[in-house]
C-alpha cells in the first residue's frame, strides 16, 4: 500500500501480512523502517546497501563513527558475513535467537556496506527473537542493519509511540507490535580467539555468560560500544540518581518500596524494571516536571544494565 503523505508522512501499522510486505518493499527500495525486536524497536535497512545505510544514519542524526548491529536469521546466515570460531558458535547455540550481539571478524569480501562497520574489520551481529524482525529478514533475504529507533543520544524506544515521537517525518513506516519484552538493548560481547569480553551490559546479564568484568573503558570519541558514550539515553531534563524522595519540581521514578510518581517494579523485580525503564523515562520526560529523580536499583543481574543506562541518562551533556 502506498502512503499518500509521501516522504514526510510516517505511517504506524500493526504487524500484518500487508504491512510486512510493505516494510520489505520499502527496505528493498533502500528506505529504513522501524520494527519491533525483543529488546527495543530498531530502525532497519539493508546492510548491503551503502546509500540506504547513509540515509539511516541521517534519519537518526547518528555520528558516523558509531557502527551498527546487523540482524540475521541465524548462524547459517551469519556465516556469510563473519568468521565463526568455536567459542562464537557455542554462544550462538546457547543464546540465539535472543538478545546477545557478537562482535566477530568480518569476512574478507563480505557484502556489508563499510558505513555499517564504520570501517572496522569486525561486525556486530545478532539474531533477534521476534517474529516481525525474523519475518522481515526472511522476506527481504537481506542482513538488516538496525540501531535503536531513536534520535541519536536520546531515550531508546520500547513502544511504537516512542519511535513516532523521535523520528516522525524522517521515516516512512513503523510496525507496531506493542511494547517490547526485554526493554533493554542486547548484551554485546567481542569474541577474540577462544576468549570473549563484555562491551555493553544488556538484556542478558553478564553472569549468565560466565563473565564478571565491567565493560572496558575506551576513548569516548571512538566508542567500541554505544553505552560507552558518556551522555546517552538522555531525557530533556537533568536526571538525579539514588533518590529516596522527590525534590521540588522533580518527577520521581520509584523502585520497590520507594513509590515515586511511577514505579519500575513495586515488587522489586529486576526483569520487570528492565522492561519498564525506557517507558518510564519517556513518561517522566513528557510529565512537564523540570527534573527527573530515580530511586536506587540494586547493582546485580539485570540491575547492572539498568544502572548503566541510568548513569548515561544522568551524565553531563556538555
Ligand atoms: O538490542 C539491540 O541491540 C538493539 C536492537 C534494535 O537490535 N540495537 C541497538 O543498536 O542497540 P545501537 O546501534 O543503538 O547500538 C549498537 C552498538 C553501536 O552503537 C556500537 O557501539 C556497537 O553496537 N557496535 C557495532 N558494531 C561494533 C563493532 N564492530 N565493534 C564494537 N562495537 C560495535
Ligand atoms: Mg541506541
Amino acid at each position: 500500500m502506498k502512503h499518500a503523505e509521501g516522504q514526510t508522512g510516517t505511517r504506524v501499522a500493526d504487524a500484518s501480512a500487508e504491512s510486512l510486505a510493505e516494510a520489505a518493499r520499502l527496505i528493498g527500495e533502500g528506505q529504513s523502517v522501524a520494527i519491533p525486536t525483543e529488546t527495543v524497536y530498531g530502525l532497519a535497512c539493508d546492510a548491503t546497501d551503502a546509500d540506504a545505510v547513509a540515509r539511516l544514519y541521517a534519519a537518526k542524526g547518528r555520528p558516523s563513527f558509531n557502527p551498527l548491529i546487523v540482524h540475521v536469521s541465524g548462524p547459517e546466515m551469519a556465516r556469510r558475513f563473519v568468521e565463526i570460531s568455536p567459542v562464537a558458535l557455542d554462544l550462538m547455540a546457547r543464546f540465539w535467537p535472543g538478545p546477545l550481539t557478537l562482535v566477530l571478524p568480518l569476512k574478507t569480501g563480505a557484502p556489508i556496506a563499510s558505513l555499517v562497520t564504520a570501517g572496522l574489520d569486525t561486525l556486530a551481529i545478532r539474531c533477534p527473537d521476534h517474529p516481525v524482525a525474523q519475518a522481515l529478514i526472511a522476506a527481504t533475504g537481506k542482513p538488516l542493519a538496525a540501531p535503536s529507533a531513536n534520535a541519536s543520544g536520546r531515550i531508546s524506544p520500547t513502544r511504537a509511540g516512542h519511535v513516532l515521537k523521535s523520528l516522525e517525518g524522517r521515516i516512512p513506516l513503523i510496525i507496531d507490535a506493542g511494547p517490547t519484552r526485554a526493554g533493554l538493548e542486547s548484551t554485546i560481547v567481542a569474541v577474540e580467539g577462544n576468549a570473549f569480553r563484555l562491551l555493553r551490559e544488556g538484556a542478558i546479564p553478564a553472569e549468565r555468560l560466565g563473565l564478571v568484568a565491567r565493560p572496558a573503558a575506551t576513548d569516548p570519541r571512538r566508542p567500541s560500544a554505544p553505552g560507552q558514550l558518556e551522555s546517552h539515553y538522555a531525557p530533556r531534563q537533568p536526571v538525579r540518581l539514588d533518590a529516596a524522595s522527590a525534590g521540588p519540581g522533580e518527577y520521581l521514578i520509584g523502585f520497590g518500596p520507594i513509590a515515586g510518581d511511577s514505579n519500575l517494579s513495586p515488587a522489586g523485580d529486576l526483569t520487570e524494571a528492565a522492561a519498564r525503564l525506557f517507558d518510564l523515562l519517556h513518561v517522566a520526560e513528557a510529565s512537564g516536571k523540570t527534573a527527573i529523580a530515580v530511586a536506587p536499583v540494586p547493582d546485580h543481574g539485570l540491575g547492572r544494565a539498568i544502572n548503566d543506562r541510568l548513569r548515561r541518562a544522568a551524565a553531563d551533556r556538555s
